[in-house]
């Protein structure tokens, strides 16, 4: 029998209209209803999307909302007249500023997250994290604002949230001295819809044929990264960031079925993995509900029908990105917030059909080269990396498209 909860939690959703967002809604909804937990939404922010804004405020009876497209935010406040409306740029961290809360899913996409995200850890939250875009570009600012203000933070990316289990991670730390001696960690990745494609197929592939995912649904930009596989580049950092491991302590290996979400190898040889179905709600559930275990509204798997398990290495010459990781877990300072916007800026191009999918990681690569690397002394200097990068991106593809159109 699940033991009834002792306190209501109160929850801000930040990115509540995206994919990770509406998944954390639903399992919101599947706690308080099977009575496991008790969690009030008391904020949600989204980008421009008011129309499911509005439902989702009208369904959790929300009267804190933040939108960052300001021109949305009189929609809001005629649709919901008794509802607190902070809008523009700086209007999810208003409302983690104003709004008393215990917790936050932090599931805005990109680098538009950091600054919330970083407002939720300062303010001593519990922070379920999707948002990986933070300890990519500033993790090294995340640990002592960790430490001050004893913010507790739950991964929610499904191989970090394996990892996370398999350490059995002390629950009120992400510290490493809680824990039994790692060898080290191999986060799985399904190689996406490319894993077999040749490097000539791949250059020139579709957005289409980019956003066909063979076994995860998700939004855009994580889909075109999974496709890069610059996903498993975000990823290494920010297990790095998350379990304070070295790049080498950090391996990948390409899994095709995402079943088995990552894995734990101890210095004893023994190797703890967690193996679920791809869906997004469990991860979200167990950083909603850690340390406890909950009934779900996810499906379970059906073990009878599994045929296999496969594990192949990856292959760094078709797939360049994930060697970028390794690269800024060694250069630390501002690289990450150079490489993570670089390729914002890339993805972005690609899906506005500007560049060809095989420029994507190049110009990355490039921003990573060629932009210097500062200390990361705080988020205005994660701020100004991530405006340089992005001004190169735009930069080199001006020079591109104007070397291409000459005779
Ligand atoms: N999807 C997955 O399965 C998955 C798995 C692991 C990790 N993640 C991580 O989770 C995060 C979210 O991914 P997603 O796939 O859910 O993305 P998504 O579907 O594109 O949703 C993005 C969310 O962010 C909001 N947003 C965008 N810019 C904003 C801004 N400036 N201020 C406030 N909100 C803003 C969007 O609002 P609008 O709808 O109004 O644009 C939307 O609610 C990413 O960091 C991703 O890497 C995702």
């Amino acid at each position: 029998m699940t033991p009834a909860p002792a306190t209501t939690r109160k929850l801000i959703v930040l990115g509540s209209t995206g994919s990770i967002g509406t998944n954390t809604l639903n399992v919101v909804d599947h706690l308080n209803r099977s009575a496991a937990a008790s969690i009030e939404v008391v904020g949600l922010a989204a980008g421009s999307n008011s129309k499911t804004l509005i439902e989702q405020a009208r369904w959790f009876k929300v009267k804190s909302l933040a939108i960052a497209d300001a021109t949305q935010a009189q929609v809001i406040r005629q649709a919901l007249p008794d509802a607190v409306v902070f809008a523009g740029p700086d209007a999810a961290v208003d409302l983690v500023k104003e709004v008393e809360a215990t917790d936050c899913a932090a599931a805005i996409v990109g680098a538009s997250g950091i600054a919330s995200t970083l407002q939720a850890i300062k303010q001593g939250l519990t922070v379920s994290l999707s948002n990986k875009e933070t300890l990519v570009a500033a993790g090294e600012l995340v640990r002592p604002m960790l430490q001050a203000s004893g913010a507790k933070l739950i991964p929610v990316d499904s191989e970090h949230s394996a990892i996370f289990q398999c350490l059995n991670t002390h629950p009120d730390s992400v510290q490493s001295n809680h824990r039994a001696p790692v060898k080290r960690i191999v986060l799985t990745a399904s190689g996406g819809p490319f894993r077999t494609a040749d490097k000539e197929t791949m250059q020139d592939a579709t957005v289409d044929q980019a956003l066909r995912h063979p076994t995860w649904s998700m939004g855009p930009k994580i889909t075109i990264d999974s496709a890069t596989m610059m996903n498993k580049t975000l990823e290494v950092i920010e297990a790095h960031w998350l379990f304070d491991l070295p790049g080498d302590k950090n391996a990948l290996l390409i899994h095709p079925e995402s079943v088995v979400h990552s894995f734990v190898e101890f210095t004893d040889n023994s190797t703890l993995a967690q193996l679920g179905p791809p869906d997004m709600r469990t991860p979200i559930q167990y950083a909603l509900t850690y340390p406890d275990r909950v009934g779900s509204c996810s499906d379970a798997m059906d073990w009878s029908t599994l045929r296999g398990l496969s594990f192949e290495p990856v292959d760094f010459e078709r797939f360049k990105a994930p060697r970028l990781g390794y690269q800024v877990i060694q250069t630390g300072g501002s690289s990450g917030a150079v490489l993570n916007a670089a390729n914002e800026a890339a993805v972005k191009a690609f899906l506005e059909r500007r560049i060809p999918f095989g420029r994507i990681v190049d110009l990355a690569e490039e921003a990573l080269s060629q932009i210097p690397t500062q200390p990361l002394d705080g988020l205005d200097t994660v701020i100004e990396a991530d405006r340089l990068a992005r001004e190169f991106v735009e930069d080199r593809i001006a020079e591109l498209s104007m070397t291409a159109v000459k005779p």
